[in-house]
């Protein structure tokens, strides 16, 4: 048996991989080592309850002590856990340099103590900084770092770490740039999720007003399988983007998520832009798909209407996450944000 320890496990991309690796492979153990932030939720991991080779730790990745105790005859880290909204980094930047940056290095320090046979962060295109809409050029790995947006600094920071964890005492570390991700159990502060279920309320789509603005989209299942093809076939040391060339605008979203939900246009209303609103990102997938042969599996159309989907036929889920806390969170958010 193989033994892989997953930060981050019960958040929204984390919770795909868990699910990944324990439907994939039979020779693997999961333990899913996660603070539970608002935006862990174990009901993440309902589908996989009761299996025997699973099990769930409760802790931070900045608490060396239980990072080290958790760590005793791992084989395999796969780092996810992180502060990932641009948003919430405008009202508290130093919770994601915390987690993201402190916790990433004490996570290190932890693993290179123990011995694990593979460390793999998982970062984001946004750490290469934004595009202009008619740019043409994609991020490569190699491209310097030039992140906006506290949370994209934090990212950013952490790879820096990484790879000196690799470099200087030989920690055997990969890392992986992803796009942004859509499809289910994804916390509803995020675009897709907030606008499915706003309008499922009928309540307002607040679109920041440079709507044109846009994302290279793909399905968290993508991701999970993209990051296990890393585990098997990539290169210690390397950092590998993984992408789908599918962009799509702010409007094209709003206009999607409508469309499967049969709801009016006239739920959208324009908000102003967060600050340093990102314009755009594009990573180039050549050297996953020329080096490791993977691409995605999943088409956009198909994805994002059997997402919206998941989210009409989930409501106890949502409505459970989108609680008393949540709702102060916004109401913060645009007070304090947006109308100053
Ligand atoms: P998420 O916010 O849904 O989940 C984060 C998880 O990390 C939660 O379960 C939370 O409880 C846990 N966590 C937070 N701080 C922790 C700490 N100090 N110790 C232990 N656990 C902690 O995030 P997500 O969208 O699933 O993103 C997962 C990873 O993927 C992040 O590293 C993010 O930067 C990266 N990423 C996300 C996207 C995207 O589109 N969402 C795109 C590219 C990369
Ligand atoms: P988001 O889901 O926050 O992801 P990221 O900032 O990491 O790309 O935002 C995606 C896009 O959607 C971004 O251009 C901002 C826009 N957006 C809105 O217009 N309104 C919203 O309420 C949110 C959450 C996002």
């Amino acid at each position: 048996m193989k033994r892989v320890l997953v930060t981050g496990g019960a958040g929204f991309i984390g919770s795909s991989f868990v699910r990944h690796m324990l439907r994939v492979h039979d020779d693997v153990e999961v333990i899913n080592y996660d603070k539970l932030t608002y935006a862990g939720n174990l009901e993440n991991l309902r589908e996989i309850e009761g299996d025997p080779r699973y099990r769930f730790v409760r802790a931070d990745i900045g608490d060396l002590d239980a990072a080290l105790a958790a760590l005793k005859g791992v084989d395999t880290v796969v780092n996810f856990a992180a502060e990932s909204h641009n948003d919430r980094a405008i009202l508290d930047p130093a919770a994601f340099v915390r987690t993201n940056v402190l916790g990433t290095q004490t996570f290190l320090e932890a693993a290179r103590r123990a011995g694990v046979g593979r460390f793999h962060h998982i970062s984001t295109c946004e750490v290469f900084g934004d595009l202009a809409l008619d740019e043409d050029r994609a991020f490569l790995e190699d491209d310097a770092y030039a992140p906006r947006t506290p949370y994209n600094a934090s990212k950013a920071s952490a790879n820096h770490v990484v790879m000196a964890y690799h470099h200087t005492f030989k920690l055997p570390v990969t890392i992986s740039h992803c796009c942004n991700n859509y499809g289910p159990y994804q916390f509803p502060e995020k675009l897709i999720p907030l606008f499915a279920t706003n309008a499922m309320e009928d309540k307002p789509l607040p679109l920041m007003k440079s709507s044109q603005n846009r994302r290279e989209w793909i399905h968290c299942d993508d991701h999970s399988a993209a990051v296990d093809v890393i585990l098997q076939k990539g290169r210690i040391g390397q950092a590998y983007n993984i992408g789908t060339g599918v962009e799509k605008s702010v409007e094209e979203i709003t206009g999607v998520i409508l469309g499967v939900l049969g709801k009016p246009a006239s739920l959208k209303t324009y908000v102003a832009d967060r600050a340093g609103h990102d314009r755009r990102y594009l990573l180039d997938m050549t050297k996953i798909r020329c080096e490791l042969g993977w691409k995605p599996a999943i088409g956009f159309e198909q994805g994002i209407r059997r997402t919206v989907e998941w989210y009409r036929d989930n409501p106890e889920w949502w409505k459970r996450v989108k609680d008393g806390s949540y709702q102060r969170y916004y109401e913060n958010y645009y007070k304090k944000v947006l109308a100053v």
